[in-house]
């Protein structure tokens, strides 16, 4: 059965631009996926293309159980939309911006009154709330524009971009907003250029580049597709180095590299913190005095590097297009 969101070869073009190249994603219920790209690589068109806002050329989509092609309007019911294009009222005050998503939403009076208040308070804004939009500060409309989007918590979220272009402290503030908005059950389709965010958010990563999902996994799947863990050791004394090196290369599953100067071994291995438990008691047994030992795992933008050729770029400015 497919999830809350499922894609099948969606292509979109402008022109000659093939921004969409037959995207597939499937979503299951209550999970994150977090779509991670550089800049250019389709995820806003991506969205927009479940989002009922743009038709793609060719493919399927389905969005909470509903054919995004066939029946958007219901599809638009089901949705909350945030990121680079939602409404948010130049001329209203934050609150009221708040108070007539709630009020579009059929929320009687009181219930938008009280719901607008503690987003406001939630997103930092409450000082700010009855100034009007058009004074508020670039951060400020973002979180805005997110609140707006958390009105009401649909079945299914879509965020393009969230915390592109926040402050640290916001944006810590923002992923604790959208872990509770997970936790009560709503599925959340995120994109991100933040490799951090990805990471730290999303059950499932999906990469894309140029119009197509190129990888997806967990971020520790897709890491250990990147060359995986190693093992790195710095001993005490040079002249344990060939022994250490002995003691390596039978739990490693590759050549171990050593770095005389720093008395640095490491070897690539498979069995996480149990193997490394190991590897200590044999070089303990062994007599060897080491100075540091530990695991270590390829990073996300590692495996970014890996797969795309080039690193991702975090160029925020650029991402608000
Ligand atoms: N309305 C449009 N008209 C022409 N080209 C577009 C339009 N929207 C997106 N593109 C192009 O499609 C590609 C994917 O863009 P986009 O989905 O915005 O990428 P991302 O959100 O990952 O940065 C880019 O080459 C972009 O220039
Ligand atoms: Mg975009």
């Amino acid at each position: 059965m497919p999830g809350a969101i499922y894609a099948e070869g969606l292509v979109k073009t402008f022109g000659d631009v093939r921004a969409l190249d037959g995207v597939d994603l499937d979503v299951p219920e209550g999970t994150v996926l977090g779509l991670l790209g550089p800049n250019g690589a389709g995820k806003t068109t991506t969205v927009r293309c479940l989002t009922t806002l743009l038709r793609p050329d060719s493919g399927k989509a389905v969005v909470a159980g509903i054919d995004v092609l066939r029946h958007p309007n219901e599809v638009r019911r089901s949705i909350g939309l945030s990121g680079q294009f939602a409404a948010v009222d130049e001329y209203l005050t934050g609150r009221e911006n708040l108070q007539m998503v709630g009020r579009l939403y059929q929320m009687r009076a009181r219930a938008a009154k009280a719901r607008a208040q503690e987003l406001l308070e939630q997103f930092n804004l409450a000082d700010a709330a009855d100034r009007p939009a058009k004074t508020y500060s670039g951060g400020m409309r973002r979180r805005l524009d997110l609140a707006a989007a958390l009105v009401v918590s649909p079945p299914v979220m879509f965020m393009d971009e969230p915390t592109t272009g926040l402050d640290p402290r916001n944006r810590q503030q923002l992923w604790e907003v959208i872990k509770q908005l997970v936790s009560g059950g709503t599925t959340l389709l995120l994109t991100t250029q933040y490799l951090e965010e990805a990471d730290h958010l999303a059950h499932e990563i999906a990469v894309v580049d140029h119009g197509r999902v190129i990888a997806r996994g967990t971020s520790d799947q897709l890491k250990a597709r990147t060359g995986g863990e190693r093992v790195e050791v710095v001993v005490h004394d040079r002249e344990d180095i060939a022994a250490a090196s002995e003691v390596l290369r039978g739990f490693g599953k590759g050549d171990t590299t050593v770095e005389q100067h720093t008395r640095r071994l490491t070897v690539p291995v498979t069995g996480g913190a149990k193997l490394l438990a190991e590897v200590i008691r044999e070089l303990d047994g062994r007599g060897i005095e080491i100075d540091d030992i530990g695991l270590r795992r390829p990073t996300l933008d590692d495996v970014f590097l890996s797969l795309t050729g080039h690193v991702a770029e975090e160029k925020p400015e650029e991402a608000a297009k």
